[in-house]
């Protein structure tokens, strides 16, 4: 089958054309890069010509509240338009668990409306809703940073390896409509603030995290399930603490200070590191 990767260059995308390869599948990566941009449809009608799956797992740039919805409305918009001219037979969509029950954040409200787009849309489709990626640990600390502290709300929290999401995008694409949502988790839940120390410490970040009930979370309070999947959850098989040892090992540490700065700011004449 051709299968097209709107966002086929990024983290999952790029994962998920390898699988989808593998599998036997004609899979063509496309995203702005590859001259294919689904904000203003150029190169959609080209890219789609013959193919009977598309899977959109591309991202906004910003996360900023009206970008966000800017892209998601938008790009889902001219996709679902240019896959019904062409005749596309499964609209594959990655979301995230949860986005419907919390609307304080500008982020899953753009998710949200990309899901009511696409199951109001003539084409037959599947939404995968995903927790937090493993590779977003970094990410969420920073946006929860303030000075050297990370503050999280200590809920539930079940991440997941982007290698074992683009594995359950692969089969979910591989397969017939569901016209429905599955969820897919990693295997182990944690408290939130327990797995962001985990993740800064395994890099050697110095960051303290603190659990507090209030901590926002890109804009939203959060509450004790909000983020776990329900019970007919997939789960992945990678676990957090396996997954951590192997990237850190390839991943410098955190903010190192360039070896002259460090050794000119303590007066030191040999090479140092924070
Ligand atoms: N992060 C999480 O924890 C999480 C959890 C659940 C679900 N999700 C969802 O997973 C999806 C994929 O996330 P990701 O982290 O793999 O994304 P990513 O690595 O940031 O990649 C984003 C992709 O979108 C493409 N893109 C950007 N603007 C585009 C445009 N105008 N037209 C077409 N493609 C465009 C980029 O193409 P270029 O490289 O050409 O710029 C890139 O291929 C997102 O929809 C996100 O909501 C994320």
């Amino acid at each position: 089958m051709k299968i097209v990767v709107i966002g086929g260059s990024g983290l999952i995308g790029s994962k998920l054309v390898t699988k989808l390869r593998e599998h036997g599948h004609d899979a063509v990566a496309a995203s702005p890069n590859s001259g294919v941009n689904t904000l203003t449809g150029e190169g959609l009608a080209e890219v789609l010509k013959g193919a009977s799956v598309v899977v959109d797992v591309s991202n906004s740039p910003s996360f900023e509240d009206a970008a966000v919805m800017e892209f998601f409305q938008t790009s889902t918009r001219n996709l679902l338009t240019y896959e019904a001219a062409a005749g596309v037979g499964h609209h594959v969509a990655l979301s995230i668990v949860g986005s419907d029950r919390l609307p304080d954040s500008g982020y899953l409200r753009a998710k949200i409306v990309q899901e009511k787009l696409i199951k109001e849309s003539s084409i037959p489709y599947s939404i995968v809703r995903a927790t937090q990626f493993f590779e977003f640990v970094m990410r969420i600390a920073d946006s929860a940073t303030d000075g050297d502290t990370v503050r999280l709300p200590p809920v539930r929290f079940q991440p997941i390896a982007a290698d074992d999401v683009a594995s359950a995008v692969c089969k979910v694409a591989m397969g017939s409509p569901l016209n429905g949502i599955v969820e897919i988790a990693g295997p182990e839940q944690f408290r939130f603030d327990e797995l962001i120390r985990l993740g800064l410490s395994g890099r050697k970040d110095p960051r303290e995290v603190i659990a507090d009930p209030h901590a926002r979370y890109f804009g939203t309070e959060l509450s004790e399930r909000s983020l776990v999947p329900g019970d007919d959850a997939q789960l992945g098989e990678t676990r957090f603490e396996d997954w951590l040892s192997r990237s850190a090992s390839q991943i410098p540490p955190t903010n190192p200070q360039p070896i002259a700065v460090a050794a000119a700011s303590n007066g030191a004449s040999g090479p140092q590191r924070k």
